[in-house]
C-alpha cells in the first residue's frame, strides 16, 4: 500500500492512497470534518439522548486513529465510558502514524495517541480511564459485528465509488444489524442510494448539512 501525508485545509494532516487516488479525509479539513460527522452529529447526540450510560461503538475504517482520539477526548471530557471497537484492514505503522499533527492541532493527547496506535490488535486494551480500545485487523467484509450489540456507528469506509463492496445493501445489512435499539449511525456520504438502502433497512434517515467542502451527509437512527 502506498501513502503519502498530505496537509488539509484546517492545517490537520491527512493520508492520501495513491494507488485508489483515495484521501483519508475531506481535504477541506480532516479534523473539521471528523469532529462534525462523528462527534457533534454522532458521539454527542447519542451522549446527548441518553446520559451518563456506557457507549459501544463500532468503526468501520480506523485508518489513522484520528475519530479514536477525538472520541477518547469526548470520553473523558464528558466522564462516559466508551468502549470502541474498530475494524481496519490495512493497519497503518506507527513510523506513519506518529507524523500525523493530530495531537499537536487539538493542543494535547500526544501520550494517548501513541497508546491508541500501539495497543495491540485484537486484544481489548485500556486506553484511558473511560476509553477501552478493541482493533480488529481484518476485512470488514468477512467480520461478524454481531446483534443488538453497539450504541453508536461511524461508518468510514472509503467513498462508495472506490470501495464499492462496502456500501452494498448486504453490508450495510450487517452492520444495522448490529445496532442497538436507539442506536447512531453517522457517515460523511449523502449519497441517495445509502439513504434509500439505510431506510430499507428500518432506520429512520436524516439528511443534516456537512462538513465544509460537503453539502450534505447521513444520520441514521434505529427505533428506540
Ligand atoms: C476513510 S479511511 C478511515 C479514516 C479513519 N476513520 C480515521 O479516523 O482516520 C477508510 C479506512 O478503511 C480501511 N479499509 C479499506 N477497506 C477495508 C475493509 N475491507 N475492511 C476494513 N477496513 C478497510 C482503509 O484502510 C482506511 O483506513
Amino acid at each position: 500500500m502506498s501513502i503519502e501525508i498530505i496537509t488539509t485545509a484546517d492545517g490537520s494532516n491527512s493520508l492520501l492512497h495513491t494507488g485508489l487516488n483515495e484521501t483519508y479525509h475531506s481535504v477541506h479539513g480532516a479534523i473539521r470534518e471528523s469532529t462534525h460527522v462523528f462527534i457533534n452529529h454522532g458521539l454527542n447526540e447519542w451522549m446527548n439522548r441518553h446520559p451518563r450510560r456506557a457507549i459501544d461503538l463500532l468503526e468501520i475504517g480506523f485508518g489513522t486513529g484520528l475519530n479514536a482520539l477525538l472520541t477518547q477526548q469526548e470520553a473523558e471530557k464528558s466522564g462516559i465510558h466508551v468502549r470502541y471497537r474498530a475494524i481496519e484492514a490495512f493497519p497503518l505503522t506507527w513510523e506513519v502514524a506518529c507524523k500525523l499533527n493530530y495531537p499537536d492541532m487539538l493542543g494535547g493527547g500526544k501520550v494517548d495517541f501513541q497508546k491508541i496506535h500501539l495497543s495491540r490488535w485484537n486484544f481489548d486494551e485500556q486506553v484511558s480511564d473511560h476509553f477501552a480500545l478493541a482493533k480488529l485487523e481484518g476485512d470488514a467484509e468477512h467480520v461478524d459485528f454481531g446483534e443488538n450489540r453497539n450504541d453508536v456507528v461511524y461508518f468510514d469506509a472509503f467513498s462508495p465509488s472506490k470501495q464499492p463492496e462496502l456500501w452494498t445493501l448486504a453490508f450495510l445489512g450487517k452492520v444495522v444489524k448490529s445496532m442497538k435499539p436507539g442506536a447512531v449511525f453517522v457517515t460523511y456520504s449523502a449519497k441517495g442510494q445509502l439513504k434509500r438502502d439505510l431506510a430499507v433497512l428500518g432506520l429512520r434517515v436524516e439528511t443534516l448539512p456537512g462538513p465544509p467542502g460537503k453539502l450534505e451527509m447521513v444520520r441514521a437512527c434505529q427505533e428506540a
